[in-house]
């Protein structure tokens, strides 16, 4: 029911207002994005890969309705992809970039989506890295898997992200489960009708696992995104016929890292997904839903301040 609550109020432009100008908002922030200069997205990989985990960045921003708009998004990843690179990061893939298509023009325009995430991939490319597309709500799953397929073509690298409580996924798992692709699992971040989606956790627990079995017993490369402990213990035991560094975890920046650590610490690969960007509104409602414990320590937060 909260995380109904919440997901609407993602959406809402007079929430966004209350929650972007309450004074305590960028310090609770600051937990899960470190901060809105390419400069503050540059240190903290620096530091998570001194830390021995990978990461992945995403300049925050969605739903652009806006040309300009979304060729200043392209920009943005450009001249990050050309820090990265500048200091070192990208060799490997070590620091590689996630993109949301809504952000580079899908809603208005798909070729105009499609030319912005060439640009990336493009320069993704030059400096040894790759390119990851996020996946929204499901209205755009079906675009995002064509431009997926289009980019694959001259990128093959680029991974694309499914949702678990999704019902079509699992089907989407046995077509991306091929040789050479890379695919992000997660339970999926977005208020979904139940006609598309499950609805109750243990339906979505067991749609992830079942999903998980079939990419790790495929040819890709399976990145399985989550904090759940016991989703984390099932993809360990159903990799335990493949090599380490065939397959990854993955986490959010600010979540566990003590557990990142420590799968970092048994030498499997963990990648951390690094926000960062003036646009944090919709990113951050998100992670409030995903955790009541998140609610709490925002509403912690404002009253210390009153
Ligand atoms: P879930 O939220 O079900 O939590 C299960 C358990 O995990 C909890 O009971 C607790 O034990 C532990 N846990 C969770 N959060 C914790 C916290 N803050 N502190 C301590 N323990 C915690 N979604 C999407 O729709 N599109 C996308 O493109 C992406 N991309 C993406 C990338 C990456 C790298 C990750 C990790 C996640 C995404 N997501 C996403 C978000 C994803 O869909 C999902 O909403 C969150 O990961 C939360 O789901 P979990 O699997 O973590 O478990």
């Amino acid at each position: 029911m909260l995380r109904q609550v919440i997901l609407a109020a993602s959406r809402s432009a007079a929430a966004r207002r209350v929650v972007e100008r309450a004074p305590v908002s960028r310090a609770v922030v600051h937990r899960f994005v470190p901060g809105a200069k390419v400069d503050d997205a540059v240190a903290a990989s620096r530091a998570l890969l001194a830390s021995g985990r990978t990461v992945t960045l995403d300049h925050l921003g969605e739903d652009t309705h806006d040309a300009g708009q979304a060729a200043d998004t392209v920009k943005a990843y450009l001249e990050l992809i050309g820090r990265l690179a500048d200091a070192g990061l990208t060799e490997g893939a070590r620091a590689e970039v996630s993109v949301k298509l809504s952000a580079v023009g899908q809603a208005f325009d798909e070729k105009l989506a499609l030319a912005g995430a060439t640009a990336i991939c493009e320069a993704a490319r030059t400096v040894g890295t790759t390119v990851t597309l996020d996946m929204e709500d499901h209205t755009t799953t079906e675009s995002t898997l064509g431009i997926l397929g289009e980019l694959r073509r001259d990128f093959p690298t680029t991974g694309a992200v499914l949702q678990a409580y999704l019902h079509r996924t699992e089907t989407d798992c046995r077509d991306l489960a091929v040789a050479g692709s890379r695919v992000r699992l997660c339970k999926g971040a977005y208020k979904e009708p139940a006609s598309v989606a499950f609805q109750s956790k243990g339906d979505v627990d067991r749609s992830y696992v079942r999903c998980l079995e079939v990419l790790m017993a495929g040819e890709g490369y399976p990145m399985v995104a989550s904090h759940d402990p016991r989703m984390i213990a099932v993809a360990g035991e159903l990799a335990t016929g493949r090599a380490k560094g065939s397959y990854e975890y993955q986490m959010l920046y600010g979540i566990r890292p003590a557990e990142q650590e420590r799968l970092a610490g048994a030498g499997e690969t963990v990648r951390v997904y690094l926000p960062y960007g003036d646009e944090w509104y919709g990113y951050f409602m998100r992670r409030l839903a995903e955790r009541p414990a998140n609610v709490a320590f925002f509403l912690r937060a404002l009253a210390s301040r009153s």
